[in-house]
């Protein structure tokens, strides 16, 4: 087995010579985090993805649903997925066919899909969103308009009341964060009574979170925010003590970046298996092998670039 300076090495300099960029999830293992060109969440990778000039690949260290978007922004960079089986139980939770049912149950109205959907529902849909832009993406639809959101129906609930627009919401759920409870929050913030408490939308506490924060009962400590929405916050607060509620992976990135801050993960189990499954071995054979290669059909990618350009245009 070799080292992970060899490893280290030996990706560098392949990626100099296949002119590749190395774009990594904020959840990704702390090594694969390490040799990145750009650590990020789903907003901040897309938006890099597109910008990219002069590179001929992209080695993407996360779930599949996140290189088929960078495919579909670059369709004339090669995008490499170094696990294929690197999937997202929310992803999974609509298909296409699903969502065309759902549909023709509500003629008209406007689709609204977070990027943790594959292309081809991401093609049946009007807008593509992120955890970091669903607020804007809603307020953006023309008053009036009966709006279908999907596939997690905690991010929906946050951003529904956080537009005041209305919306139908498809019951999903990330397996990761649906189980970080109200419960767990409350017990938290017991304990660290001066920690700030940063809540992605996609946890399972956010119908109660917005509830009793809508009655002043949560005080001033409480935000929801993206993955790069708590590495922004976290650098500009004073605070020196935080609860994350996500997935853990993002502790490395925090504790990396703010050895000066304390971090406490809200549950030292919401550990996503498919952001673990890239590892530099992994990485280094994607890069030797040109492996694997993510392609979208022409027509799926076509209609699925109009969902993700009105959102990256509101960005
Ligand atoms: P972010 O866009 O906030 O990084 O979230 C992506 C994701 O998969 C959350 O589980
Ligand atoms: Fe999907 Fe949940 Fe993993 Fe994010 S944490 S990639 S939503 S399974």
């Amino acid at each position: 087995m070799k080292s992970t300076s060899k490893l280290v090495e030996e990706i560098e300099a392949l990626k100099a010579e296949k002119k590749a960029t190395i774009l990594a999830h904020n959840y990704q293992l702390p090594e694969v985090q390490d040799i990145a060109d750009i650590v990020g969440d789903s907003l901040g990778l897309s938006l890099a993805a597109s910008h990219l000039n002069g590179i001929k690949r992209i080695v993407f260290c996360g779930v599949r649903f996140m290189a088929e978007t960078a495919a579909i922004a670059c369709p004339k960079v090669k995008v490499l997925l170094p696990e294929l089986e690197a999937g997202c139980s929310l992803s999974s939770s609509i298909t296409a066919d699903d969502l065309r049912r759902w549909k023709a149950e509500n003629p008209g109205a406007v689709v609204v899909a977070y990027v943790n959907t594959t292309a081809e529902v991401k093609a049946e849909s009007d807008y593509c969103c992120t955890s970091a832009n669903a607020v804007k993406v809603l307020n953006a639809i023309p008053p009036g308009k009966e709006i279908l959101f999907l596939p997690d129906m905690f991010l929906g609930a946050y951003a529904t009341a956080m537009s005041g627009r209305k919306a139908k919401l498809w019951p999903g759920e990330c397996h990761v964060h649906a189980p970080i409870s109200m419960e767990r929050i409350n017990r938290l913030r017991e304990e660290h009574p001066r920690a700030e408490i940063l809540v992605h939308p996609e946890c399972g506490c956010m119908t109660n979170c917005l509830y009793l924060s809508s009655q002043g009962m949560l005080g001033e400590g409480i935000r929801f925010l993206s993955t790069d929405g708590m590495m922004r916050h976290v650098a500009s607060s004073k605070s020196k003590e935080f609860v994350i509620a996500t997935e853990v992976g993002i502790l490395h990135r925090m504790r990396k970046e703010h050895p000066d801050k304390t971090f406490i993960p809200a549950d030292e189990d919401a550990v996503c298996k498919y952001m673990k499954m890239t590892t530099l071995e992994k990485v280094l054979r994607s890069l030797k092998e040109d492996v694997h290669e993510i392609r979208v059909p022409e027509d799926v990618a076509s209609r699925a670039k109009l969902a993700i350009d009105r959102m990256l245009a509101l960005a």
